[in-house]
This record gives C-alpha cells, sequence and structure tokens, in this order.
C-alpha cells in the first residue's frame, strides 16, 4: 500500500458510511457532522434527490465532455436557470472551488488585458496558482510567489480603502461571507460600493459563493442581500450535494468574447456531475433549503450565544451567519475540535482563533440543542483541565 501525502494532521477516525446529517465510524460510533467535508455536504449526505440522479445516470452515460450535447446537459442547465442570477445566464462547470475561481480569474485578465486583481484580507478562493494569488492566508502562499496575478488585499468591509481599485485592475474578487478566513460576513453596504468601485474603474467583480452559496446563509446566494449584481459568481462544494463539481456563471458580455479554445477541462461537466448539480437544485428547491437553513441557523446562533455569554472566560464571540457559525475562541480552536469529537461532534477551524460549525440543512431541533449542550460541555473540560492540568472525560454521544 502507497502512502498518502498529510498536509494534514489525520482526524483519528475510520469513517464507514454517511447518512443526513450523521456519519458513522468503523467502531459503529455515530457523530453529528458540522464538519461536513469542508461544507460540501450542506444537502446532508446521501442526500435523496442528488443520489436518484447520480444512479439514473450511471446506467446510461457516465464519460462525456460538454462538447456533446445530452440530456443530463439539458437538464442540468435547465435546473441552473431556476436558481443563478438572470444576468449570469451563462455557466461553465469546472470540479473544484479553486478551478472555478481560477476560470473567473482568467476570464477577467484576458478580456481587461490588465494583470492586477484586488482581494481582501481574510480571503480563500482556492490552493491552485490562481486561485491562491488571491488567498490572504501567508502560510498557504509560502514559498509559492511569484503569483501570476500582481495581487493587492486590501482591508475587508473597509469603504474608504476600495478608492484604492486602480484602472489596472482586472477583477476584485470577494466572499459576502469569509469561511476559512474567519466567518466574517461582508456588509451589504461594502458589497454595494465594491461593485460601484469595479464599474468605476472597469474592473469585474467576481463574487465567490463557493460556501457561502446554495442557501446556506438563508439566501440562495448571499450576495443578493445587497442587491448587488456581479460580472462572474463561482460555486462549488455544495451545488452537486457534495459531488465533486464547481461552476463558473458570467454575464452575456463575457461569454459573447469566449474564445474557442481558450479553456477547457476533461472532467468539468462530467455526466455525473451534471446529474448531481441537477439532483442539487431539486433538493434546493423541493425542500426549501434557505429557509429551513435560516431557521436552523437561528437556533443555533441563540445557543452559541448563549454558551458565548456563559464562557466569556474563554470564548469571544460567536461569528458566521446561516449555517455557517462559530465560536472566537481564546485557546487554539484545534483543542476544542479534538474535544469535541471526543463527544461525537465533528467541526473545523477557521482562521486562526476561529471553531466553525457548517452543519448540515437537515439538522434537527434535537441534533442542535445537543451540539450546544456539547459546545459548552466541552468549554467547561477545557476550563477544568487548565485549572487541574488533565481533560475531563467526554461522554454524551449522540
Ligand atoms: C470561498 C471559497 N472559495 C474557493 C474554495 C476552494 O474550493 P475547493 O477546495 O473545492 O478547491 C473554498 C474552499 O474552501 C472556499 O471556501
Amino acid at each position: 500500500m502507497v502512502r498518502l501525502i498529510r498536509f494534514f494532521a489525520p482526524r483519528g477516525i475510520r469513517v464507514s458510511r454517511a447518512q443526513g446529517q450523521y456519519v458513522w465510524d468503523s467502531e459503529g460510533r455515530r457523530y453529528l457532522d458540522f464538519h461536513t467535508g469542508n461544507g460540501a455536504a450542506l444537502l446532508g449526505h446521501l442526500n435523496p434527490y442528488v443520489m436518484r440522479r447520480l444512479r439514473e445516470q450511471m446506467e446510461k452515460v457516465t464519460v462525456l465532455p460538454p462538447l456533446y450535447d445530452s440530456e443530463a446537459l439539458e437538464e442540468a442547465l435547465s435546473a441552473l436557470g431556476r436558481i443563478l442570477p438572470p444576468h449570469l445566464g451563462n455557466v461553465f462547470f469546472q470540479n473544484s472551488g479553486s478551478e472555478a475561481a481560477e476560470l473567473a480569474l482568467k476570464l477577467a485578465r484576458k478580456r481587461t488585458r490588465r494583470r492586477k486583481a484586488v482581494a481582501f484580507t481574510g480571503s480563500f478562493h482556492g490552493r491552485t496558482f490562481g486561485a491562491l494569488s488571491v488567498t490572504f492566508n501567508r502560510a498557504y502562499r509560502e514559498g509559492y510567489e511569484p503569483f501570476p496575478f500582481e495581487v493587492e488585499f486590501l482591508p475587508f468591509n473597509s469603504i474608504e480603502d476600495l478608492r484604492r481599485i486602480g484602472e489596472d485592475v482586472a477583477a476584485a474578487i470577494v466572499e459576502p461571507v469569509q469561511g476559512e478566513g474567519g466567518l466574517t460576513p461582508a456588509t451589504d453596504e461594502f458589497l454595494r460600493e465594491l461593485e460601484g468601485r469595479c464599474r468605476e474603474v472597469g474592473a469585474y467583480l467576481i463574487v465567490d459563493e463557493v460556501q457561502s452559496g446554495f442557501g446556506r446563509t438563508g439566501l440562495v446566494w448571499d450576495h443578493l442581500r445587497a442587491n448587488v449584481r456581479p460580472d462572474i459568481m463561482v460555486a462549488g462544494k455544495s451545488i452537486g450535494g457534495g459531488f465533486p463539481v464547481s461552476l463558473v456563471a458570467v454575464t452575456d458580455e463575457i461569454a459573447s468574447r469566449v474564445e474557442e479554445g481558450e479553456h477547457g477541462s476533461t472532467h468539468g461537466g462530467n455526466p455525473l456531475a451534471l446529474a448531481a448539480v441537477t439532483g442539487g437544485v431539486e433538493a434546493l428547491l423541493s425542500d426549501d433549503v434557505p429557509s429551513k437553513a435560516r431557521a436552523a441557523s437561528e437556533l443555533l446562533f441563540a445557543g452559541l450565544k448563549e454558551v458565548a455569554a456563559e464562557n466569556g472566560d474563554l470564548v469571544r464571540s460567536v461569528k458566521g451567519k446561516g449555517l455557517m457559525l462559530g465560536l472566537e475562541l481564546r485557546f487554539n480552536p484545534s483543542q476544542a475540535i479534538k474535544d469535541l469529537q471526543s463527544r461525537g461532534l465533528l467541526s473545523l477551524r477557521a482562521g486562526t482563533t476561529v471553531l466553525r460549525f457548517l452543519p448540515p440543512y437537515v439538522i434537527t431541533h434535537g441534533d442542535i440543542e445537543w451540539a450546544v449542550a456539547m459546545t459548552a460541555e466541552s468549554l467547561s473540560a477545557f476550563r477544568a483541565s487548565r485549572t487541574q492540568g488533565h481533560p475531563a472525560p467526554a461522554q454524551n454521544r449522540p
């Protein structure tokens, strides 16, 4: 057996199956999944709409580049027509969020013939060279310079700094809610001013909805709350119920100037991915994911607020929006993540201080109450271990 390259420390559990909001390890222990594959399983594991489409597609054709027309392509385009902002009616499919961000940047670069991009402090857009160039975290960037873009990182949510976007900028790229960077929503005003400044200088506005999109924050696309019209939107993670698929959606102005051969992808738009997108949109609309996400978020947010208020010595604040919520801690979140896992709750970090929860929309009131209780217990155990020098045992698994 060869070895997996471990860019990250393993979590120490061997997952054998998953369903809805739960995963089970090979010992039969059940976990409530607030990690959801870095947020890709917003629709819950094995979502029935997505699974039905995938099963049906597997009996038809599983390899076909979108050079060929197909039923799978027509269905996916028609489904997306029901949810994409109407002015972004042209899509290209990729396999990951990074690739989608990469294509968005390529399109902006070639059309403006400008080499500079603007991104924001705390941003995360992926790991490929172009996407990494607009990703803020120094630890991810180190050793990879020079990047294909000259990038200026402006302070996130600072309206006055938007003046620094000049006529040499090809594109500004922004997350409506920063995920990886620390669960910080962009203000409506910031998004609107950013759009205005991009228009003034002739730069494209790219909105990255890879994490915030597809109903997670209570809207199908989070940027719609600010009433802005990006030139390009990228989406990924949950759009195919977790199947590896992403997309770039652009205006007619951009699509009409695409040149033959300027971009392509072997697996992008694979029929299984397209079927997964069709199933994903069916789930989103039939089950009203945005309003269920909103209701679950309100409950979880209220619970976390109480936990934060009762544990002010360990928690700075509640962060995030919709079903991307978390606690800004006064200690290293990796300790909390490990302890919560031992109690049966899977989570992840955001930035350097935030314990991040990316639950699927199918979580019940009971799940939320239990997760809040586990978070409170975990914090108490951490406090006890700090004063007594040993951690309290984890009990009460789901
Ligand atoms: C906002 C945002 N953009 C892009 C990406 C990159 O997506 P992927 O990991 O699928 O390449 C992520 C992943 O976390 C993300 O959160």
